[in-house]
């Protein structure tokens, strides 16, 4: 070590001790203040702390006249959400702190998921941009938009890991990988709360749905699920336990149960495991009325399910007033202890403590801000950029794309010229009328270069209950009620005048989100009508593909020419998507999850085990084989997946060494080029397989990745470092080891298509 180095070393030291100190003394700071209130709060003031009722509607002007103005002077209210505008929340808060006895402040929630007035694309869509900077970007963007109009804390990130796109909420989650999720958990956190929560324009996170929620049985939403401790410890616990590590102010219980007690009462889940095993300091919210639903789980009343809740661990219920209703009787009966009570309220205070709501309650109600700081064009151009890069191309056949800005371009399809449907799900904050159509995008994009001939061509379900059940919440999209072959030939005929055809098809956003599972995961059939119609016409057709889940694609990977998947891509996705049509930008999206041939294939993943009788690689069907008789276990598009308006070669890998032994680390590295004849990015994957194990290990598992730029015959050596650490797993006592043997290194663009090394590692 240099001594230049050593004094660097030290002074970091020096450094964090300090930081470490004012930590402390900054703790001690905020315990005195929280001993202090506590010793002059009444039981009932103590237990209204844990209460976030519904905000109910709350007009301007006229909060106090609400039914919760009553109970938040009798300091019955720990906290309000989805309450939108700086006026309404300043309104309130002033009834918090200046009608209540002791003055505390309410915390304001919201379903900031993925932005607040700009919006960026759903979660699923932004896991597919795999730039971690870009992804901490939304989400700090997110953060002064809605700290500047009043919210001091959202209800995101949402990581829970799916495998199952029959399940709506597979949209507001990473995809299926442990290891993105995670980094993708850490880059929301960071962005949310920033280095100082305390600071007017960041807020506090909460990482939900805690735990396993997206392992639904059958995709239903809200069902049952049931695994192994060590698939909770390896494959769906990671991107929790990665907001913990990264500081995260709060976690929300899940609506699911867990070895078969519900998740919001489930005491290993959520001290054992999440407190002690983890360290999570910060405070536990339930899942809208979670605690009531335990009723209906069938472990007990009101009553017996709100203590058992508490003691589990919650400390804040949402909606269903348990917590608040019958806490005092528990008491009474010994059901519960003061002791669950005062800790469950110290951990709500310290939160609006770390917010910095003691010393000003109308921090983050600053008027001025919320008329300057929302929805700005430098919000609205970051937006836009990483919506670009969050498109995935599925495929390209000679070059349909990009467009040529020129010409007379057909633009069809119901979801083309619906502004309100762009944003997605869980927008709750968007003003819809703000988002920009596809329409409008292309249009302003070609200027008067090229002619845009628009038709709707089909509606979004032949059905209009099920259209009606697809399009809820404003993002309505009106019906044609004509014949479906009036309205299909109609699109022909324009298409028949033009160039090219760009589809703009799918699913409508309320199709996937809450409660929107589907045993069907194709387009509708009515629109497939119309793509097949369009393609008969001979012109060359482009498949612009809105979905929240990944859908099967066989027929239209086998029939249509190019197919650029748009997810939803947020308020500016109908100019992201004329970016990347037209080639100003050049995809570079990756999936984050596998698209399966079919429903029937689910749940199809790519880092699942290799079982005693693995198909083999390249076969189809192979008697007494783990496989079908009718599909091959191929996915139709792989996890990690996505294709470029240029082509990248990668060299063979190339391993410091092959024998590494201990703790040392061995470094990986390719070099990619880029062989075609346009700028682009890559995103270089790195995955291990685990040989042999003590327990089974997943015949691959994403390790690390690179997002890259690389500009026409430009290469670039890519290096990753592989040590002990990248090895460990979750063992069959849930020890965290890694195990000396064989291992392959893969990397990629992708999880199918990777170059192969071996490492053998001693001890
Ligand atoms: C959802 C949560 C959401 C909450 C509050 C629930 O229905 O499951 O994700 O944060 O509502 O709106």
């Amino acid at each position: 070590m240099t001594r230049l180095h050593r004094f660097g070393m030290l002074t970091l030291a020096l450094l964090a001790g300090t930081m470490a100190m004012g930590q402390s003394a900054n703790d001690a700071k905020m315990k005195a203040f929280i001993d202090a209130l506590m010793k002059k709060m009444t039981l009932q003031e103590k237990i209204g702390q844990l209460n976030l009722p519904g905000a109910g509607d709350i007009v301007t002007g006229q909060a106090s006249n609400s039914d919760i103005a009553k109970k938040i002077e009798q300091g019955q209210v720990g906290g309000l959400f989805n309450i939108k505008s700086v006026a309404k929340i300043r309104e309130v808060q002033r009834l918090a702190v200046e009608k209540s006895r002791l003055k505390i402040p309410l915390l304001f929630g919201m379903d900031v998921i993925h932005g607040y007035e700009t919006v960026f694309p759903i979660p699923l869509g932004l896991s597919c941009n795999w730039d971690m900077a870009a992804v901490e970007r939304s989400a700090r963007i997110a953060a002064i938009e809605a700290s500047a109009d009043g919210i001091n804390w959202t209800f995101s990130p949402m990581v829970d890991i799916s495998r199952d796109p029959r399940w709506g909420r597979i949209s507001e989650g990473n995809g299926e990988d442990a290891y993105l999720g995670s980094e993708i958990a850490k880059a929301m956190v960071r962005g949310y709360q920033g280095t100082d929560l305390s600071r007017n324009n960041t807020i506090m996170a909460c990482v939900k749905h805690y735990a396993l929620y997206g392992a639904a049985e059958a995709g239903r939403d809200y069902n049952t699920t049931d695994m192994s401790h060590q698939r909770m410890y390896n494959e769906y616990f990671p991107p929790y336990k990665a907001a913990v590590d990264a500081g995260v102010g709060s976690v929300m219980a899940s609506f699911n149960e867990v070895d078969g007690v519900p998740a919001t009462a489930n005491k290993w889940l959520l001290t054992d495991v999440l407190r002690k095993q983890w360290g999570f300091k910060g405070f536990l919210v339930t899942d809208y009325t979670g605690i009531n639903e335990m009723i209906d789980h069938g472990i007990g009343d009101l009553k017996t399910v709100s203590a058992r809740a508490l003691a589990a661990g919650i400390d804040m219920d949402m909606v269903g007033e348990g917590l608040l209703t019958t806490l005092p009787q528990s008491l009474k009966e010994g059901k519960i202890t003061v002791q669950q009570i005062d800790a469950a309220c110290r951990r709500i205070l310290e939160a609006k403590y770390k917010l910095g709501l003691f010393e000003d309650p109308y921090r983050y109600c600053d008027e001025n801000r919320s008329k300057t700081e929302i929805f700005t064009s430098e919000h609205r151009r970051e937006a836009r950029k990483i919506a670009a890069e969050s498109f995935v191309l599925l495929k390209n056949d000679k070059n349909t794309l990009p467009l040529r800005k020129g010409g007379t371009i057909a633009l069809i399809g119901p979801l083309a010229d619906s502004k309100e449907n762009m944003p997605g799900t869980w927008s709750v904050a968007a003003n819809l009328q703000n988002a920009t159509s596809l329409l409008a995008g292309l249009k302003e994009a070609v200027g008067s270069q090229a002619r845009i001939l628009y038709a709707k061509g089909s509606n979004v379900e032949a059905d209009k209950d099920l259209q009606d059940r697809g399009t809820m919440f404003g993002r309505t999209i009106a019906r044609d009620e004509r014949p479906a072959a009036d309205i299909i030939a109609e699109a022909v005929a324009i298409a028949n005048q033009s160039d090219v055809v760009v589809a703009a098809l799918g699913e409508a956003s309320e199709m996937s989100g809450e409660s929107s599972s589907r045993t069907n995961i194709e387009i509708p059939q009515v629109q497939k009508d119309l793509l097949a119609a369009l393609l008969k016409t001979g012109k060359p057709v482009v498949l612009v593909l809105f979905t929240g889940r990944p859908l099967a694609l066989s027929w239209e990977q086998a029939n249509v020419p190019a197919i650029l998947n748009v997810w939803f891509g947020g308020s500016e996705a109908g100019y992201a998507i004329a970016d990347v049509l037209f080639g100003d930008v050049n995809p570079s999206g990756k999936l984050s999850t596998t698209f399966p041939q079919n429903v029937g294939q689910v749940p199809l993943f790519y880092n699942h085990k290799n079982t005693g009788r693995p198909l083999g690689e390249g076969k189809w069907f192979s008697k007494f084989r783990s496989n079908y008789l009718d599909v091959s276990n191929d996915p139709l598009y792989p996890f990690g997946f996505g294709l470029s308006y240029t082509q990248f070669s990668y060299s063979d890998v190339k391993l410091s060494t092959s024998n590494p032994k201990g703790n040392q680390s061995v470094t990986a590295s390719v070099t990619v080029t880029n062989t075609g004849k346009a700028e682009g990015k890559e995103v270089v994957q790195l995955y291990l397989r685990d040989l042999v194990g003590s327990v089974t290990r997943p015949v691959q598992e994403l390790k690390g990745f690179q997002k890259i730029a690389l500009k026409p015959g430009e290469s670039k050596t890519i290096s990753f470092t592989i040590t002990p650490e990248t090895l460990k797993f979750y063992n069959y006592d849930l020890k965290y080891v890694w195990e000396p043997g064989e291992f392959e290194i893969m990397i990629g663009g992708n999880s199918r298509d990777v170059k192969k090394a071996k490492l053998n590692w001693s001890r």
